[in-house]
């Protein structure tokens, strides 16, 4: 039924400011979950195809990428819309309002986003609250890490040591953010000996987790797209040195070629949606082919179709996630990846 009323339901939230629609959207879901209405508007049936990765059990490939969710507080009504798994964050180790609005912007005839929020959430110890609230939800849970604005790179590592040990006893896996381009100096956490270091610390430390919660929570890292050929083979080369236990490829993008002639085109911050399918994919290739198997990734980046998270396993993901394209589409896209990939 809401796939029938969603272009509808579409066409009132893009009259509204980006922002406004995002947080009225998810409302919308906790209180239609709240009531029982999304339980009986989606039942789930066909959706189940289970994989094994990264030693976790994913009911089936699809999941939401990080940043739709930044609190935790919608897990349970995102959910019932058919994900296998959803990643909730960024989360900063402290509260942080993120960059001055308006930091939305829409690209409609792109399917596109250009967003520069910033890290906007409520904190680590707030996520971890929320998650524990949610009752329903049954599949994956990832929090994604990153550092507060205003810690300087040097101490970046204690910000995701913190985020990592508050999230670790809720957490099925931990995404360890290296590619927000919204966050000033982030990415260059991305150079490969930074990379190593950071890498190294974060292991030790989910190592003497595992030992005092009795469960061990994979680490994956979360890289851009805007790496070159000799930058992506070192990283891979750092990855498979350090035994990093899985990739997510990619964030968004800073590339604005393909979408030059659109009037928020200038607007800074990061690229997402159709736009950036074809980078995101030929990056997620070079890491597979680097890795060579020997680490899973998640494939991620201007999904919109079926043929879209095809191409993304064929290039060497074990699972996808959607973001802009769920916005431009709405929750029918998720059933219809979940059931074409099944
Ligand atoms: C509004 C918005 C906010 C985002 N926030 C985050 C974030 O906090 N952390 C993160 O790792 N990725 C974030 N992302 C990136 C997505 O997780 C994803 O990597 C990217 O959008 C590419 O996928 P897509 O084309 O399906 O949207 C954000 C994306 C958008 C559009």
């Amino acid at each position: 039924m809401l796939d029938y009323i969603y272009p509808l339901i579409r066409a009132g939230l893009f009259r509204l400011d980006p922002e406004v629609a995002h947080h009225l959207s998810l409302s919308a879901l906790r209180l239609g979950e709240r009531a029982g209405l999304l339980k009986l508007a989606f039942s789930g049936a066909g959706l189940d195809e289970p994989v094994e990765v990264l030693g976790l059990r994913f009911s089936n490939r699809i999941g939401l990428a990080a940043g739709m969710d930044k609190d935790g507080d919608t897990i349970d009504g995102l959910g019932r819309l058919g994900f296998g798994s959803i990643e909730i964050g960024t989360f900063t180790p402290r509260a942080q309002a993120g960059n001055p609005k308006p930091r939305l912007f829409r690209l409609i005839e792109q399917e596109a986003i250009i967003n520069r929020m910033g890290f906007n959430n409520g904190g680590i110890a707030a996520g971890v609250a929320n998650a524990r609230r949610a009752r329903t939800f049954r599949g994956v849970l990832g929090f994604n890490i990153g550092k507060n604005k205003d810690t300087p790179n040097e101490e970046a590592a204690a910000d995701y040591l913190e985020c990592l040990r508050q999230a670790y006893p809720m957490a099925d896996y931990i995404a360890v953010n290296l590619s927000s381009p919204n966050t000033p100096g982030l990415r260059d956490l991305q150079g490969p000996e930074t990379c190593a270091r950071l890498l190294e610390t974060l292991q030790r430390e989910q190592t003497r987790l595992a030992g005092e919660h009795g469960k061990r929570v994979p680490l994956l890292f979360k890289v851009a797209p805007d790496l070159d050929d000799g930058h992506i083979r070192d990283l891979s080369a750092v990855f498979l040195a350090g035994g990093l236990d899985g990739l997510i490829a990619t964030n968004t993008t800073l590339d604005r070629d393909l979408v030059a002639s659109h009037p928020h085109a200038a607007e800074a911050g990061g690229l997402s949606g159709r736009p950036e399918f074809a980078k995101s994919t030929a990056v997620l290739q070079a890491f597979a082919s680097h890795l060579g198997g020997r680490i899973p990734i998640i494939g991620v980046g201007g999904i919109s179709s079926l043929e879209d998270a095809q191409a993304k396993l064929r290039a060497g993901a074990s699972l996808v996630q959607v973001y802009t394209a769920f916005i431009y589409q709405g929750p029918r896209l998720i059933r219809q990846l979940a059931r074409g990939l099944a």
